[in-house]
Formats: C-alpha cells, sequence, structure tokens
C-alpha cells in the first residue's frame, strides 16, 4: 500500500527518494511521484518546489525527470495505492496546496474528506484531482495562512479536524529545510543519519538502512518537526511534548536483494528452511537426551498466569495470517483443550464482539500493520483482554501495541505473496500451543518432548520438500490452462488447502477455491470435469482413507487430480494424475511441509503466464487502510 519516502539533510534528496521508492515498490502501488525543494535565490527568500508525478512504475517517474531539475537537499516521495481517484498523474503525491506553498504526501484515509472539501469550497479553494490527500493540504494551507505560516501547527489544527488514518509528510517552499510529519494508524519511521546532520522518512525502515540503522518509530496521534541540526521535536495533536525513543534496526541491506533469484518470492520460497531455524533459535532447546527437550518462550514466562489462566482464546488475523490462525486453533485446541475461535479481523472489529478481561486475542500479522488487525487490537485492549502479538516486523504497529507477543524471525519479506511469514507463524503457533500445552498439563511430557523433535527435524525436511522445485516447476505447464482450480484438504491440512488457493490466486489471476475436502459434496463437485484442476493434500495423516474416498469421487467425474502425498505413497498414486512427494511428519506439523509445494506451484504457474509475480495487479504487501 502508498510509501512515503523524505529526506532532510547534506546529501542531493533526488537519488535517496527515487532508490527509497524503489525499496518500497514490494508495498505495491499504481502511481508516484517526488517533490524536490528549491532554495531561494537569496537567504530568506522563499524557495520553489519541483513536483513529478506519473502513472505507473518508478522507472517510469525515474524516466520523466531526466532533463528536469532535481537539484536540492530536501523532499518527499511517494508511490500510491489508488484509494480515492483511479491511478492517475493528477491523483498521484505529492499534492500541492492552490497557493502552491505547501506540498504533503499522505498514507491511509481521510474519512470525513467531503465535509472539509465542501466547506474549502465555500472559501474558494480549487482542487485538481479526487483525492482526499489534496483536501488535507488545502486544509493544512488554510491554518498556514492564518496562523502566519508556522507549519508544525498549521498542520496540527488541521489534523484535529480529520478522521480517519494518516501517515503524512509535508513541506513548505518557504522553509526548504523543513519537513513535518504526523501519523495516526499507518506507519511512519525517522531515520537520524550521523550527527543528525540528515533525516529519512519513511513508512517502513527498508528505504533507510543503508544509511542508518537509528531510527524513531511515530506513535498515533504524534507529529514530529524534522530539521537538519536540530533534535527531533515530538509533540502530541495538542502540542504537548513527547519523549523521543531511539531504536536500532536489525536488519541487513542483503536481505533486501534477490540474492541471484529472479523474484524475492522464490528467494524467500527458498529460505523458508533458514528462516525456520531462526525462528527456532533459542526457543526449541533439544536435550541430550529426547525427554530433556524443551521450548523456551519469555512471552509464556512473562504472561504466564494470564496465558495459563485464558477463559477463551480468540485469535485476530487477514489473509495468509488467518489462515495460520485457522492451523493455530487446531493447535491450541488439540494440545491446551481450550476453545479458540479464529476471526477475520475486519469481520471482528464491526462485531461487537464479546471479549472478556481474562480473555486472550492473538493478533497474527506479517507486517504488523494490517489496519483491520490493529483495529481489532484496539478492541481487545479496550476490553481488558491480553493482546498476544505473532508479528514480523520488529518495531511494527501491531508488534508495539501488543501486551507481549513472539517475533516470528524470518526476516523481511518482500514478495507481495506471503511465505516464509507463513511457515513462520505456524512455527510459532506450534511452539506456543506446546509450551502452553505443557505448563497446562494436557500434553504429556512424551508427546511434548517427541513433537520438539519433529519440529526440529523440520528445516531439512523443508529443504528436501524444495528439491521437487524443478518438476513442479515442469508440471506448472500442463496446469497454466486452467482458468479455476479447487483446493481440498482436511484437518490441518484444510487451512493450507485455503493458503493454496490464496497463493494461486494471487499472483497467476486465476480463480480457485480452498474447502475442506468433505465439503465438497455440498456444491464445489458440481464444478468437477476435465478441465477442472482438483489439488488435493493427501498426505498420510488422520483422514487419509476419508481424503482417499473424496479423490475417489473426483476420479469418477474426471476430475484432473494433482495431489500432495508423503514420500512412499502407493495408492493415491493408482487415482491422481500427477502427485508431489513430501517428507513424512506428524499431522500437526503437515502444514509445514505440505505449503510448499503449493506456493511452488503458484509461483511457476504464475512465471509461465508472464505475471508480475513480486507485485501482482492490485495488491499491496502491507495493507495500512481498511
Ligand atoms: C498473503 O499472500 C497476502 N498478501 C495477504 O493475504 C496478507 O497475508 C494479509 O494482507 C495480511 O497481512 P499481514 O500478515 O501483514 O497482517
Amino acid at each position: 500500500m502508498c510509501g512515503i519516502v523524505g529526506y532532510v539533510g547534506i546529501r542531493q534528496a533526488f537519488p535517496i527518494l527515487i532508490e527509497g521508492l524503489e525499496k518500497l515498490e514490494y508495498r505495491g502501488y499504481d502511481s508516484a511521484g517526488v517533490c524536490i525543494l528549491k532554495p531561494g535565490r537569496s537567504y530568506g527568500q522563499p524557495g520553489s518546489m519541483e513536483i513529478i508525478k506519473t502513472e505507473g512504475r518508478v522507472s517510469r517517474l525515474k524516466s520523466l525527470a531526466a532533463g528536469k531539475d532535481t537539484i536540492g537537499t530536501c523532499g518527499i516521495a511517494h508511490t500510491r495505492w489508488a484509494t480515492h481517484g483511479n491511478p492517475c498523474a493528477a491523483n498521484a503525491h505529492p499534492h500541492v496546496s492552490m497557493s502552491g506553498n505547501l506540498a504533503i504526501v499522505h498514507n491511509g484515509i481521510i474519512e470525513n474528506y467531503r465535509v472539509i472539501k465542501n466547506q474549502l469550497l465555500e472559501r474558494g479553494y480549487v482542487f485538481t484531482s479526487d483525492t482526499d490527500t489534496e483536501v488535507l493540504v488545502q486544509l493544512i494551507d488554510y491554518y498556514y495562512k492564518s496562523n502566519g505560516h508556522v507549519l508544525t501547527e498549521a498542520v496540527r489544527s488541521a489534523l484535529g479536524r480529520c478522521y480517519g488514518a494518516y501517515a503524512i509528510a509535508v513541506t513548505e517552499r518557504e522553509d526548504p529545510e523543513h519537513i513535518v510529519v504526523a501519523r495516526k494508524a499507518s506507519p511512519l519511521v525517522i531515520g537520524i543519519g550521523e550527527d543528525e546532520k540528515e533525516y529519512f522518512i519513511a513508512s517502513d525502515a527498508t528505504p533507510m538502512i543503508e544509511y542508518t540503522h537509528k531510527v524513531v518509530y511515530l506513535d498515533d496521534d504524534q507529529i514530529a518537526d524534522v530539521r537538519p541540526g536540530k533534535d527531533i521535536a515530538l509533540t502530541d495533536l495538542v502540542g504537548v511534548k513527547a519523549d523521543v525513543t531511539v531504536h536500532e534496526v536489525d536488519v541487513d541491506i542483503s536481505m533486501l536483494s534477490k540474492g541471484g533469484f529472479p523474484h524475492f518470492m522464490l528467494k524467500e520460497i527458498f529460505e523458508q528452511p533458514d528462516c525456520l531455524r531462526d525462528c527456532m533459535r533459542g526457543r526449541v532447546i533439544l536435550g541430550d537426551r529426547e525427554e530433556d527437550n524443551r521450548i523456551v518462550l519469555s512471552a509464556l514466562r512473562d504472561c504466564h498466569d494470564r496465558l495459563v489462566n485464558a477463559k477463551n482464546i480468540i485469535i485476530v488475523a487477514c489473509g495468509t495470517s488467518w489462515h495460520a490462525g485457522l492451523i493455530g486453533k487446531q493447535l491450541i485446541e488439540q494440545l491446551c483443550r481450550r476453545r479458540v475461535e479464529v476471526e477475520y479481523a475486519s469481520e471482528f472489529r464491526y462485531r461487537n464482539p464479546v471479549i472478556e478481561p481474562d480473555d486472550v486475542v492473538i493478533a497474527i500479522s506479517q507486517s504488523g500493520e494490517t489496519a483491520d488487525t490493529l483495529a481489532a487490537i484496539g478492541l481487545a485492549k479496550k476490553a481488558g483482554a491480553l493482546v498476544f502479538g505473532i508479528v514480523n516486523v520488529v518495531g511494527s504497529s501491531i508488534a508495539r501495541e501488543s501486551d507481549t507477543g513472539i517475533y516470528i524471525h524470518v526476516g523481511p519479506e518482500l514478495g507481495v505473496a506471503s511465505t516464509k511469514a507463513f511457515t513462520g507463524q505456524v512455527a510459532v503457533l506450534v511452539m506456543l500451543a506446546l509450551a502452553l500445552g505443557f505448563e497446562l498439563g494436557t500434553l504429556d511430557r512424551k508427546e511434548y518432548c517427541r513433537t520438539i523433535s519433529e519440529l526440529a527435524a523440520i528445516p531439512d525436511k523443508m529443504k528436501e520438500t524444495l528439491q521437487t522445485n524443478d518438476y513442479i516447476k515442469d508440471l506448472s505447464k500442463i496446469y497454466t490452462y486452467a482458468s479455476n482450480f479447487l483446493y481440498l484438504g482436511r484437518g490441518f491440512n484444510y487451512p493450507v488447502a485455503l493458503e493454496g488457493a490464496l497463493k494461486l490466486k494471487e499472483i497467476s489471476y486465476i480463480h480457485a477455491e480452498g474447502y475442506p475436502a468433505a465439503e465438497m459434496k455440498h456444491g464445489p463437485i458440481a464444478l468437477v470435469d476435465a478441465n477442472m484442476p482438483i489439488v488435493f493434500l493427501a498426505t498420510h495423516h488422520q483422514l487419509y482413507e476419508k481424503i482417499i474416498s473424496n479423490m475417489r469421487e473426483v476420479q469418477a467425474r474426471n476430475g484432473r487430480i494433482l495431489a500432495i502425498v508423503t514420500e512412499g505413497d502407493e495408492e493415491v498414486r493408482t487415482i491422481a494424475r500427477d502427485i508431489i512427494e513430501v517428507p513424512s511428519t506428524i499431522a500437526l506439523l503437515a502444514p509445514l511441509l505440505s505449503v510448499l509445494p503449493l506456493q511452488m506451484l503458484a509461483y511457476h504457474i504464475a512465471v509461465l503466464k508472464g505475471l508480475d509475480v513480486d507485485m501482482p495487479r492490485n495488491l499491496a504487501k502491507s495493507v495500512t487502510v481498511e
């Protein structure tokens, strides 16, 4: 979703802004723009602003900028994911106020923009775009004019009248070494350059880690005044000073490159064995004897009583993270004998749900910025429940809003289609269910220790599974013809079927649906014919025999079956047209292996169709609007 980059300091801003936008491309966008502040001819004279905007990619913005005067040490830039108004240059950011004094980039939605726009129209303001953002900059301009050109105060007054979500960066022509930023429910990070001679601004830390690892995360309702050579002046919406807390970002620049792979998605699929090792490091402890195995989770230690005494456990998430949540439900119910509900955060937040103070709400999110999940957390906190975050991005809003939690530690995920985050989330949920079940006494030591050994073996088994990549690549050629797919699984593999279908539709634009296999007879079987590929998750676990029966039903109707099976399976081979083998493991760990072929299948089909795997149309990596 929209990406913001800003720079003010001692270097030329333009290349930093463009490279920053390129690093944020993974978030998904449809237009881009940049504003460079130009100093006045002599000291104290107002400067000017060079604005370049276009529909389409950052590369197009770069070509448009060639030949223009982009010299200047301060600027703001943006990639836009259209919400109000179609993707076009006029709607792209930065937006400039009618007076030409101010420019803004904005991520989020100003919900009451219509009312404000009408009031501004009455005052003679003219608008050149369909966006809510242009309304905001005109409103800031209105206060700016009436308060004697004090930008920070004008921003404060304007935001005081807005509802909705925003991360903004605003610059002024009269003071071309000054950026004012603010946030509410949309992420914004300030990077501090050496000796505070320069500052970097962005939606997340990726554009700045080449220059600095020292960052400040803005909290909701905070406004920061950023000027080189001066400390960041942080205040809240009514002007009360706030403390500036500086964090160290632990991300290596090499994590942000494709490392020889053609796409981030493929790189991230292949990283999964190492990611799971990182995720389990220091948490899965193998003893010399199996009975000494244990799981160590600091979150369980810190909030022991509230977790152990949880009345209900509610998991809130969206998309792939929601699928991981469905697996979490089965894990916790099986190992801890606690009732677990799994909710789409977007539904939960508007449903007036029953949440009690002794409930635990587990929020799962790769980005840690998903607007609906954040709102669901807000509800849970209001009700006094313990909020437990399972998040990848360190320092993200959900991580900071949670009372406690576990980072999945799989490194930056840049492909829009989530892969390694899913397996990281599932691994964390396995560890949590094991540790909690053992603590509660619902899981005996033998099963606890045995499962830990199996879990520790998963990274090597993932590596083995990834060796099917070339075979799947070939197989994909057969399946690119299809315009519909059905994915079927049961038990722990049912959420994997949902995830496989989501992966395929996200990046190949082929319609795909996931179902619990037995539900097929209640409707989807009507779709089955010789042109309809049906992917069965048929690993050797609970309900295997029943899955075989479901397959025979499809076979009888000439459906084309592709089955994911446990290596050595002979029976499915006689029914399915194609099979992909995965190593054997226990049922509750099956998703960690069976999802990999589905990720690879989706990837290769999309590549064969010539599609942009890492930046599929209409999708955003970080969904910061509801
Ligand atoms: C996954 O492939 C998707 N891109 C999407 O469903 C994603 O999982 C969802 O938007 C939730 O994101 P989060 O995990 O960052 O909260």
